[in-house]
């Protein structure tokens, strides 16, 4: 910004996010998560959520409509997965690739655990206004594409989370990353979500979330009932690849959820979550 032109004024207290395209995706699922952490008596706690939340100078309403619970749920689910990893490794390394603002670590922490966070290098500034890296947490700016991250990784058991991502990145760029990680984690875990083939379609002609936000294209949709077999095309020794659902919580939404997963010629395409083993040598 030239130094003549000051910067528009900003609440006090309050921080401006700053971004665009794909990395400004990282306030919808804060708007859904902490919104859902904000109901009175429900079941999604996150209080670092709300806290980052109602620090940004942003109306979430106006970009990405009212909250849903999608968000939340969906994080719920990984957490779950974790909890159950980290009880079999407690002092194993949990990477979130593409992780924006999410307070996963902050849900699932058992005092124990190493976690490294991977995003893009405005992802990172902006996380690190809210969420300082400390002796057990780690924040690489960097493409989650480029490998030279995974040279950051100490070793021994080693979950990876991509949770928001791998629906933004072209289909061989993440089939190059799956590979990738099956190389370099032999016996580790990958989870990551993915939306029906459908919605990256409707995306990648220019879908508006609201009249004044239009998503950013996902050129990588999978259907549910393709997902098994396209991952074991790209890596044939996969120890396990397991589909998991995720529901809308409640409402009209719950209610196409249901109607969607009754119908046979549907029920496969819904945005849903994938869980992979990778082999030992
Ligand atoms: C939808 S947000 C998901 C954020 C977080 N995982 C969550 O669920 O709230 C997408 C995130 O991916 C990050 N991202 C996009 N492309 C990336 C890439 N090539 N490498 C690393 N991060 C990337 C964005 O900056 C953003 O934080």
């Amino acid at each position: 910004m030239s130094p003549d032109v000051p910067p528009p004024k900003l609440p006090p207290g309050l921080t401006s996010p700053g971004l665009t395209g794909v990395p400004e995706t990282m306030l919808w699922t804060l708007h859904n998560r902490a919104a859902e952490a904000l109901r009175p008596n429900g079941d999604f706690h996150d209080p670092e959520a709300v806290r980052i939340y109602q620090s940004l100078a942003y109306d979430y309403e106006r970009h990405f409509g009212r909250a849903d619970g999608s968000h939340a749920m969906r994080a719920a689910a990984i957490d779950a997965i974790l909890r159950r990893w980290l009880e079999r490794h407690p002092d194993g390394t949990i990477v979130s690739l593409g992780e924006g603002l999410e307070t996963q670590r902050a849900r699932v922490d058992n005092g124990r655990l190493t976690w490294l966070t991977v995003d893009l290098p405005e992802g990172i500034a902006l996380r690190e206004r809210f969420l300082p890296p400390g002796p057990r947490v780690r924040h690489l700016a960097a493409d989650a594409r480029d490998p030279t991250w995974m040279d950051a990784v100490a070793g021994g058991p080693t979950h990876i989370v991509a949770q928001g991502l791998f629906m933004y990145l072209p289909e061989a760029d993440v089939r190059q990353l799956v590979a990738t990680l099956a190389r370099r984690f032999p016996g580790g875990h990958l989870v990551f979500d993915t939306v029906p083939v459908w919605l990256s379609r409707l995306t990648l002609r220019g879908l508006n979330r609201t009249p004044h936000y239009r998503m950013p294209p996902m050129p990588f949709g999978i259907d549910a009932d393709r997902v098994a077999s396209t991952l074991r095309g790209w890596v044939p020794d996969l120890a396990t690849v397991e589909t998991l659902e995720y529901r809308m919580p409640r409402g009209l939404p719950r209610l196409m959820d249901t109607l969607f997963r009754l119908t046979p010629a549907l029920r496969h395409k819904l945005p849903g979550l994938v869980r992979v083993e990778f082999k030992r040598p």
